[in-house]
C-alpha cells in the first residue's frame, strides 16, 4: 500500500490485536497480558511479512549497485526515510538519519555536536527525570570538553520545575536535552514551552522522544525540536533501527560522526570529502531490514486514526492508576497531570521484583527495577518500581488480570 492509500480506520482494540501474532499465546497456563511496551512493542504481522519479504526476496545492499535489487532495496531503504519524515512532520527527508536506536542517536549529537560547538565551561542541560541514554553521552561528552552537566529538577508529581529550568538557562548553556515522556513516570513533559524558553537564548534543544512518538502525535517542525530521537521497536518495529531527526542547518554545520563506506563523496589519503545529508550520518551498511520494517510499522499506525488510539490510551492509563489506588497499601509514582502510557508503582512490603515474578506466573508481564532512570529512584528514595507500561492494544479487561494477580502477590508476601 502506498502513503496516499492509507486511509485512517476507526480504531478497535479487538481489530488491532488480531494484527500481532505474539499477542495470541499462553504464559505459564495463562493468556499472555504484555504490559511492558515501554521496553519494547510487539510487532504486527505486516512490520515482520516486511522483513521476511526482504530478506527471501528483495535482499542486497543500498546504495551501491547497478543491479535490480540493489536498485530495489535502495528504494524501499530511502522510501521508509520519507515515510518517517512524513509521521514526524520533518520538512525535508534529509533530515532523517537512520541510526540503531534513540541512544546511538544521542551519542551521535553529544559526539558531533560536542566535538563542534562544546568546550570547557559550557553547560549541558538535561532533566533529572532523563533516561540512563540521555544522560550517560552527556556525561561522556563533558569528561571529554571540561563541560558541566547541570540538572533541570522535577516536583514530587514528577513534573518538570519550569522556573527552576527557565533560572538554569544561561549563555553558557549550548544544549538542552529533554526527555518528552517518561518512561518510568509517564509524564508528558512541556516540550514545546521548553524549547521556547531555550531558543530565546538561542539554546538548542534535543528531545529524547523514544516513549513519546508511539503515544502522542509528533510534528517536530510544531514543537521546533532542534534534535528528536526514537528507536524503532518501541512504535512496533524491529529491534537495532532508530531515528535521529535533526533540523538541516544544524546537521549540516556537524562533523561526521563515523567514518567509512556510503558517507564519502569521494576519499584519497590526502582529503576525504563527506557525502551530503543524509549520508554523512549513515556510515557503513544500515540495518537495510531494519529500516524497512520500521517504515512498515509506521505505516500500519497510521492506517489507525492516532487522536482514537491517544484517546483509548488515556483511559488505559485512568483505568489502571484508579484500580491500582484502590489496592492497600501501593503507591503510584508519577501523578503528573498530563501522563500516558506508563504507571510505576510501589507497594508496602513487597519488592518489585517479587511482584514481577508474581504477575509473570499470572501471564502478566510488567518491567520491574529502576528502568534505567536511577536519580528517578534515587528522587523518590526507593530501589525501584513495578512498571506497568500500554500499547494501544492492550484490552482494558487486561487491566483486571493484573489487579486479580496484585492480589494473589499480597496474599503470598505480606
Ligand atoms: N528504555 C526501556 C524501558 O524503559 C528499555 O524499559
Amino acid at each position: 500500500m502506498t502513503q496516499t492509500e492509507i486511509t485512517n480506520e476507526v480504531f478497535s482494540v479487538t481489530k488491532a490485536r488480531l494484527d500481532f501474532p505474539a499477542l495470541h499465546q499462553e504464559i505459564h497456563g495463562r493468556p499472555l497480558v504484555y504490559l511492558d511496551n515501554a521496553a519494547t512493542t510487539h510487532k504486527p504481522k505486516s512490520v515482520i511479512d516486511a522483513i521476511d519479504r526482504f530478506y527471501s526476496r528483495d535482499n542486497s545492499n543500498v546504495h551501491r549497485g547497478v543491479h535490480y535489487l540493489s536498485q530495489k532495496a535502495t528504494g524501499q531503504y530511502e522510501r521508509s526515510r520519507q515515510i518517517v519524515q512524513r509521521f514526524i512532520h520533518a520538512a525535508d527527508e534529509r533530515e532523517i538519519i537512520f541510526t540503531s536506536g534513540a541512544t546511538e542517536s544521542v551519542n551521535l549529537v553529544a559526539q558531533t555536536f560536542g566535538r563542534k560547538f562544546v568546550h570547557a565551561g559550557d553547560e549541558i542541560l538535561i532533566s533529572e527525570m532523563e533516561h540512563h541514554s540521555n544522560i550517560v553521552p552527556w556525561q561522556i561528552l563533558c569528561e571529554q570538553s571540561g563541560a558541566k552537566l547541570k540538572v533541570i529538577p522535577f516536583n514530587q508529581r514528577g513534573e518538570i520545575d519550569l522556573n527552576g529550568y527557565a533560572e538554569l538557562l544561561n549563555p553558557r548553556v549550548k544544549l538542552v536535552g529533554i526527555v518528552h515522556l517518561s518512561n518510568t513516570l509517564g509524564t508528558i513533559n512541556p516540550v514545546a514551552e521548553m524549547i521556547r524558553l531555550a531558543h530565546s537564548q538561542n539554546i538548542p534543544v534535543l528531545v529524547d522522544g523514544a516513549q513519546s512518538v508511539a503515544h502522542l502525535p509528533v510534528d517536530v517542525q510544531s514543537l521546533d525540536a532542534d534534535f528528536f530521537v526514537f528507536s524503532g521497536h518501541k512504535i512496533f518495529g524491529p529491534t537495532g533501527v532508530g531515528v535521529l531527526y535533526g533540523k538541516s542547518h544544524l546537521l549540516k554545520t556537524l562533523p561526521p560522526y563515523q567514518g567509512g563506506g556510503d558517507m564519502i563523496h569521494s576519499v584519497t589519503f590526502e582529503k576525504t570529502i563527506y557525502a551530503d545529508l543524509p549520508h554523512k550520518f549513515e556510515a557503513g551498511t544500515p540495518n537495510i531490514a531494519g529500516v524497512i520494517g520500521l517504515g512498515a510499522a509506521l505505516e500500519y499506525l497510521q492506517r489507525w486514526d492516532l487522536r482514537e488510539i491517544a484517546a483509548y490510551e488515556d483511559e488505559l492509563v485512568n483505568t489502571a492508576t484508579k484500580a491500582l489506588k484502590q489496592i492497600d497499601g501501593l503507591t503510584i509514582i508519577g501523578e503528573a497531570e498530563h501522563k500516558a502510557g506508563v504507571v510505576s508503582f510501589v507497594m508496602e512490603n513487597i519488592h518489585p521484583h517479587d511482584i514481577g515474578t508474581i504477575l509473570d506466573m499470572e501471564g502478566v508481564a510488567v518491567r520491574t527495577g529502576h528502568h534505567c532512570t536511577q536519580p528517578i529512584m534515587d528522587h523518590y528514595k526507593i530501589p525501584a518500581t513495578t512498571r506497568v507500561s500500554f500499547a494501544m492494544y492492550n484490552h482494558l479487561a487486561e487491566i483486571d488480570v493484573l489487579i486479580s494477580a496484585l492480589k494473589k502477590a499480597i496474599e503470598v508476601f505480606r
